[in-house]
């Protein structure tokens, strides 16, 4: 079995051009990254897998796409101005800050090996609460009317579009409304790549329902979204689900349940579903004057629950390629390969002329690539011998190559490579799209389960 561990992830990152350190020629910006191609594409696929089941499957969702910056009053009326804060201390030695709560995952300062405040010339603060909320001026003024935060969860630009949602959507509980976007925290001890970052985006849904429905919409939406992850390949055995108990939760929620994947730092929280019940509906209507309740045509008058599954795409991210990360020994060489599923690859098929030169393999693989580029992200790639060029792909996850031979002058057909089992079977060029289609909507589980 694969060890897996975070520096062979960000190694391969890096080297694919998956995820780079972000500002790196100015010296880069601690914790903070920038997507390459491949990165972007796979960040593509999550999202858009995501909005397909939350949005254009579902009859009872709408999307929506909410301002990063709002009135200031949304955040003291959600409790984030008072309460959105960790505890922190600082060491007056060696200058570095960390979580009171998370001591144990500090490293000191002058001595790496030791916890801060294990080693003889710590000298830590009483822990004082430090807002994550990142401010920021609106216009040109500097003062307080000016100050403005930017947001740290997509969930309140939902709330305060309940009433526009309802009346123009026409919608009634139970429903809900989707929305991805960017989120930031001034996080005080941002790492572990992706699984902690100061800017990153969220993935939310904000699902209203009749108060006394709430719990049976509760559970129901922790299997549907654990199930959304096995459907995409993920072994069940690095997925659980643990329940918060009272002293976790927020001071919003009822109930609360984190689907956690075994990362390799490991059990984290990958996503949270929470019942937030009428906390923040009442909140805002007090805040803003403005009646955030149902009234049905009956007259029924009442302030829908909330239940509410949210997930940030870097979560997700690490948790797959953590998932899909193998290396093996083929025929006395290793390789390293990314066993994704093709939903989520980056690139879902590769097309490579064997030998480049020769223009009758090399026109008809160009033919093919133009002919799928127009469904799928595709890759054409000429450069190199034919074993480098399948390393590359195994190692961004592409789940088959095509490959144009002499065979393929004389009988129009193609070889496609499957990048976990590594048969090889021979397809008509003709055919070719269709067989793609086709792949791409089978069943996939993976290999290594
Ligand atoms: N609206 C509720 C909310 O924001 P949360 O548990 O604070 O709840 C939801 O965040 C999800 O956002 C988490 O389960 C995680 O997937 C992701 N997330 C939170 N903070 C993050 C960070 N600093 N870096 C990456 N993802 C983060």
């Amino acid at each position: 079995m694969t060890d897996v561990t975070m520096d062979k992830i960000v190694s391969l990152c890096r080297r694919r051009g998956f995820v780079f350190p972000s500002s790196e020629i100015y010296g880069g910006l601690g914790s903070t990254y920038d997507y390459g191609h491949y990165g972007v594409l796979m960040k593509n696929h999550i999202r858009s897998l995501w909005l397909r089941s939350m949005v254009q499957e579902r009859d009872d969702i709408v999307a929506i796409d909410s301002a990063v910056i709002l009135n200031p009053a949304v955040w003291e009326a959600s409790g984030h101005v008072a309460g959105f804060s960790d505890p922190l201390i600082d060491c007056r030695t060696c200058k570095l800050r960390f979580r009171a709560d998370r001591l144990e995952d500090g490293h000191c300062g002058r001595k790496p090996s030791k916890r801060p405040g294990e080693f003889s010339a710590c000298d830590l603060t009483e822990p004082r609460q430090f807002n994550l909320m990142f401010e920021t001026q609106v216009g040109a003024m500097e003062d307080a009317a000016s100050s403005a935060y930017l947001r740290p969860e997509t969930a309140q630009g939902i709330f305060i579009n309940f009433k526009n949602v309802l009346q123009l959507a026409r919608r009634k509980p139970p429903f809900g409304i989707a929305q991805t976007g960017k989120s930031f925290r001034n996080e005080i001890t941002p790492g572990n790549f992706l699984f902690r970052v100061r800017e990153f985006e969220q993935m939310e849904m904000e699902f209203f329902v009749p108060p006394a429905e709430a719990e049976q919409w509760y559970r129901y939406w922790i299997e549907q979204r654990y199930s959304w992850y096995t459907g995409l390949g993920v072994r069940e055995s690095m997925l659980r689900v643990r329940e918060h108990d009272e002293s976790e939760r927020s001071h919003y929620s009822s109930g609360t349940s984190d689907i956690e994947y075994l990362y390799p730092i490991g059990w984290q929280e990958l996503e949270g579903v929470a019942n937030r019940g009428d906390f923040d509906l009442t909140q805002h209507t007090r805040a803003s004057g403005t009646k955030l309740e149902f009234v049905g045509q009956d007259g029924e008058r009442y302030t829908p629950y909330v239940v509410e599954p949210a997930v940030s795409i870097e979560r997700i991210f690490v948790a797959m390629l953590c998932d899909a990360y193998d290396e093996e020994v083929v025929g006395e060489r290793e390789r390293t390969v990314l066993r994704l599923h093709p939903k989520v690859a980056p690139v879902k098929a590769a097309v490579l002329p064997l030998i480049p030169r020769d223009e009758g393999m090399s026109s008809r693989a160009r033919a093919l690539f133009e002919e799928l580029r127009r469904r799928h992200t595709v890759e054409f790639d000429d450069s190199g011998q034919i074993g480098r060029r399948y390393r590359r792909q195994d190692e961004i996850g592409t789940p088959w190559a095509f490959t144009t031979d002499e065979q393929t002058l004389e009988d129009e057909t193609v070889t496609v490579r499957d990048r976990d089992s590594l048969s090889q079977e021979r397809l008509p060029l003709a055919g070719v799209a269709a067989w793609l289609d086709d792949a791409l909507s089978r069943e996939w589980s993976s290999p290594k389960a």
